[in-house]
């Protein structure tokens, strides 16, 4: 057998396609003609790798990644993100090839609220409106009336009659963060993303007492005595517009460390500092799943077209409504 035959084999095991890559091959040039070649598009998240940012197509959020994938006329989406990521894009695009580089790259939050135990928890609530974060799997937006992102949520709350009650899964941090702000009173279920739970209360506060010209700036996914101290409460690309247009030089940043690269980018000459997390071994907010992903998968996903992502008829047909509300939402208000 070839080494393609063996890694194609082995790929629902491992995830992505094993194949040793050349070291001293310019990934980047074999990338872009690779994007040339099959017509690709290279969308990635914020909390991507670096190098992976710098050679996507287009860089965003949640919400800004959907609306690509709605938009997009390439071929092939390349989902440089997780798997809920690239899942949405192919009920967006049901007719176009989605290949995600490692389909291992999962989210803990998604895998917080598996979708059997969901249906019983719904069937106590027969009256209430499902919303769900973007952040769960297509199966669960089978059972969602409208979804949401860190970007949208507020809207999305917003946009429900009062009379209505509301059921929020799967962030119970980004729930009551909701509650607050909408003074809706939602029924959450309770999961948490493991990166923005590992956050160290007392040592930002050693680090505010120490850089008091510090801005903390902190994602919604965040708990809430994280949040009660940030200065500034945003999505992912919120908290990057924050930091370009804030008079302010220094950022404590408490979500995925990825983002500081477009940071940095967009504001060289301002100071970005990663929230320091309770973990004494690791100084880094990286979440494991995001960064499954590397250059030489993305290459060898767009050499090979795989791993791609498939999904049953019923899931795009029964999901896809929820994520097309959120994007009428969203297209209503502007965002
Ligand atoms: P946003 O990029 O929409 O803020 O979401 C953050 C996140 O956790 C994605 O997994
Ligand atoms: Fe999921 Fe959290 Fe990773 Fe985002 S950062 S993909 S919510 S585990």
């Amino acid at each position: 057998m070839t080494e393609l035959a063996i890694a194609k084999k082995d790929l629902n095991k491992r995830g992505f396609l094993d194949i040793d890559v050349d070291p001293t091959m310019d990934l980047y040039e074999e990338i872009n003609k690779l994007k040339k070649e099959k017509n690709a598009i290279i969308l990635a998240h914020y909390y991507q790798e670096s190098e992976i940012q710098d050679i996507a197509d287009y860089i965003g959020d949640s919400l800004g990644l959907s609306q690509q994938a709605a938009a997009t006329d390439a071929e092939i989406i390349v989902f440089a993100g997780v798997h809920f990521m690239a899942e949405t894009a192919k009920m967006l695009s049901p007719e176009k090839k989605v290949l995600l580089p490692d389909l291992k790259a999962g989210c803990s939050l998604a895998d917080s609220c598996p979708p059997h135990l969901f249906r019983k928890f719904k069937e106590k609530y027969p009256d209430h409106v499902v919303v769900s974060y973007i952040n769960c799997t297509a199966e669960l937006k089978t059972l969602t009336d409208i979804c949401c992102t860190s970007s949208n949520a507020v809207h999305v709350i917003n946009s429900i009659p009062e009379d209505k009650g509301i059921i929020f899964a799967p962030d119970r941090n980004l729930g009551a963060y909701l509650i607050k702000k909408t003074g809706r009173d939602l029924v959450l279920w309770n999961g948490t993303c493991m990166v923005h739970e590992i956050f160290s209360n007392e040592k930002i506060t050693k680090l505010q007492m120490r850089r008091p010209d510090a801005r903390l700036i902190a994602h919604p996914e965040c708990e809430n005595h994280i949040l009660e101290k940030a200065d500034f409460i945003g999505s992912t690309s919120q908290l990057l517009r924050y930091t370009k247009e804030s008079e302010h030089d220094a950022f404590i940043v408490a979500t995925e460390s990825g983002i500081i690269h477009q940071m940095q980018k967009a504001s060289p000459e301002k100071e970005f500092i990663p929230a320091p997390p309770n973990n004494e071994t690791c100084a880094c907010n990286d979440c494991p799943h995001m960064k499954l992903n590397t250059l030489e998968k993305l290459y060898l996903c767009m050499k090979h077209e795989l791993p791609e992502i498939h999904l049953e008829d019923w899931v795009i047909e029964q999901g896809r409504a929820s994520i097309d509300r959120m994007l009428e939402i969203s297209r209503k208000a502007g965002l």
